[in-house]
Formats: C-alpha cells, sequence, structure tokens
C-alpha cells in the first residue's frame, strides 16, 4: 500500500484554530461579542481609499509598501526602513517563527497565551513550551526559568488575550535584559491601541536588537476582514523577514485603506475613548452582578464565573437570547467567558441578560 505524502514533523499535532462564531441557528439579529471587533468600524477615510484603489485592481501593488511604512514612521516616530507589513500580525509572527525557529527548537509561550501562538511554532516544526503565568498576568521569572539553549522565540502578548491583563516596562525591560541575545523577544502589541500613550514596547525594540513588535489593524482600526499588520524591529531583522515575506503578499486595497486609517488618528482616539467607558461600565456592572474580571487594557472582558457549569449555562442562555460570547475552555479558563466591548446598546445588553442569570441562580 503506498503511504502517501508526509507532512513535515509538528503539522499534525497543530490543532486547528477556533474563531469566534458569528451565527446561532434560528436568530438573525445576533449580536457578536466574541472576536474583539471594532463595533464602530474603519475610518470612512480608510474605506474611501479603498474605493478609490479598486480603480487600480488591473495593476500589481507596491512591493515594498513604502507609503504604508511612511505613514506608520510618521504617526509613531518609527524608522521605516525598519517596519515590515504583513498580511495580519498573524502573518509576521509566521515569518519570525519561519526565520528563527526549527525542529529541534524551543519556542516559549505562557500559560494562557494567545491561541495562534503554539500553531506558529508547531508549524515550523519547532517545540511550543508554556511557562505558567501569576494569577493571569505574564510572568517574566516563568518566562526566564522555562529559557534553555534551545529557546530561539519567546511571544507575549501585551496586553494579553484572553486575559486583558498587561505587564509593565519595568517587568518587560528586566526581561529584554535578562534573555540571552539570541532569543527573539516578540511583543504582540494587537491591543496596544487601546491603552493611551502605550507605545507597544516601541522603545525596547529600540534598545534591544533581539526585541520585535508586532501591530494590527483588526482591532482599534476596524479592519478585521482586511487582513493587515505590521512589525517593527532592528534593521536586522527586518532584513531577513524581508527575504522570506511574499512581495505581493498585501494587495493594492489592503495598503490603500491601511494607509488612510493609519493617518486618522482621530478616529483611533474616538474608538480608544468610547471602548474605555463602556469597557469600564460593562466590567463595574458584571462586578455588581457578581462576576468579577481582572482590569483589562484591551477591548474585552474576562468574566469569571463561579465554576465551568456556570460559565456554560451563562453562555446557552446568552446564546439563548441571540448573543455571542467567547468561550475560553480552550485557554484553560473553563470558568470564563470573554465578552467584546461592543456599542453601548450591546454593552447594556450583554450585562442586563447576566444581571438576570445571576439573579435567577440567587433566586434557585
Ligand atoms: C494577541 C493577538 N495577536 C495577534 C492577533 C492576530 O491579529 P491579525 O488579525 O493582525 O492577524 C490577534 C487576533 O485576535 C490577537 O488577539
Amino acid at each position: 500500500m503506498s503511504q502517501g505524502p508526509t507532512p513535515q514533523p509538528g503539522i499534525m499535532e497543530i490543532e486547528l484554530y477556533v474563531s469566534g462564531s458569528s451565527t446561532l441557528e434560528g436568530k438573525d439579529n445576533v449580536i457578536k461579542l466574541s472576536s474583539n471587533e471594532n463595533p464602530w468600524g474603519p475610518s470612512q477615510k480608510a474605506v474611501e481609499a479603498l474605493n478609490r484603489a479598486s480603480h487600480d485592481l488591473h495593476r500589481y501593488p507596491s512591493t515594498d509598501h513604502a507609503a504604508l511604512r511612511r505613514a506608520i514612521g510618521e504617526v509613531h516616530e518609527l524608522d521605516p526602513a525598519r517596519i515590515i507589513c504583513g498580511v495580519g500580525s498573524d502573518e509576521i509572527l509566521i515569518l519570525l517563527a519561519q526565520a528563527y525557529a526549527g525542529p529541534g527548537d524551543e519556542v516559549i509561550l505562557t500559560e494562557y497565551g494567545f491561541s495562534m501562538y503554539p500553531i506558529i511554532a508547531h508549524g515550523v516544526g519547532a517545540t511550543p513550551v508554556t511557562v505558567p503565568e501569576r494569577e493571569r498576568v505574564v510572568d517574566v521569572d516563568a518566562i526566564l526559568a522555562g529559557v534553555t539553549e534551545r529557546t530561539r522565540i519567546v511571544f507575549i502578548a501585551n496586553p494579553a488575550n484572553p486575559t486583558g491583563t498587561m505587564v509593565g516596562k519595568k517587568e518587560l525591560t528586566r526581561l529584554a535584559s535578562a534573555l540571552p541575545p539570541e532569543v527573539v523577544l516578540v511583543l504582540d502589541g494587537a491591543y496596544a491601541e487601546f491603552v493611551d500613550g502605550f507605545d507597544g514596547g516601541a522603545s525596547l525594540v529600540d534598545r534591544f536588537p533581539n526585541v520585535v513588535m508586532t501591530r494590527t489593524f483588526s482591532k482599534i482600526y476596524g479592519l478585521g476582514g482586511l487582513r493587515i499588520g505590521w512589525g517593527y524591529a532592528s534593521a536586522e531583522i527586518i532584513d531577513v523577514l524581508n527575504r522570506l515575506r511574499n512581495p505581493f503578499n498585501l494587495s493594492t486595497v489592503q495598503l490603500a485603506a491601511a494607509e488612510a486609517a493609519m493617518r486618522d488618528q482621530d478616529h483611533v482616539r474616538r474608538c480608544r475613548d468610547d471602548n474605555t467607558k463602556l469597557r469600564n461600565w460593562l466590567a463595574h456592572t458584571l462586578a455588581e452582578h457578581g462576576v468579577p474580571s481582572d482590569t483589562s487594557s484591551t477591548n474585552f472582558v474576562l468574566a469569571r464565573f463561579a465554576d465551568a457549569d456556570e460559565a456554560d449555562a451563562c453562555d446557552a442562555h446568552l446564546k439563548s437570547e441571540g448573543v455571542i460570547v467567547r468561550r475560553v475552555a480552550g485557554y484553560g479558563l473553563p470558568h470564563c467567558l470573554r465578552i467584546t466591548v461592543g456599542d453601548e446598546a450591546s454593552c447594556r445588553r450583554v450585562a442586563y441578560l447576566i444581571g438576570l442569570f445571576k439573579g435567577a441562580l440567587a433566586d434557585g
């Protein structure tokens, strides 16, 4: 019997990524709070730029992304030559793994780290090594204790998904200083813009040549459907990644929309302010209903229930009312539900429904 083609080592270890569901059978007007999307959508200027760019679809796109990198550089005060753009920040994370890890190497991630990290590590045949967090916060000492001579990459999201928590600059500096210089420290800043005044780790990239920052247009920019992200690193690392990158990885419309979105920082500020207000209101209201959460620095709240059965029952109750939140049992948090901060009506609705659910439990 023929054996057939054999996939590369690691690939059959991959557990398929589960995305936030967006439909409920038999329900028309669902409220989707399962994928940390921006409820206000992208900047109108980005949509207009995308429409204008659609007149040029017969042309190949730019391969060097110079205009987008210039816009990012101007807004963030970074050297455009040290920026790389990709198909979502996922592509930058994958390029990093392809460039710096392979069979026999280890990639460190943390207990509740983003579920793409082990997928990416297995994808290049490397071994994901999970280290504990402390009360749902990334623990620098646990990471350092997990480093061996095989470690090639450390992935941290800051702020983190699905916990919403953050590590301070002092701790991150301690980590960057203590890591061997040949280990790449990836600071995934997918939610960085939700923290007013936070540079996402850019200053650490400037100080340590082995630190890389990744960012996305999928969250605060409201462009998840378009798939654009970027990274900032030393000139040497950017050169390595560009050798691997598909030259036409981003389309004309992606590039045009992302550039206009980056230049519309008023939209970003409005979204950040509205998100902060609604997130704080939601966390406070849920706590009053007996559902606590850690202080979130993102556009979601990780709601903690008494146990897994209660979280499951609440999820079923929300679904029956047309509200979709994210189960996070796969992250080792079966007693939690991750709830994206929606617009005001959605926040009020989900808080009201959880209040009813907890009230019914109390009345027993
Ligand atoms: C922590 C984290 N990193 C990266 C990503 C990927 O974002 P992108 O859409 O840019 O690939 C996400 C998306 O959910 C995320 O939560």
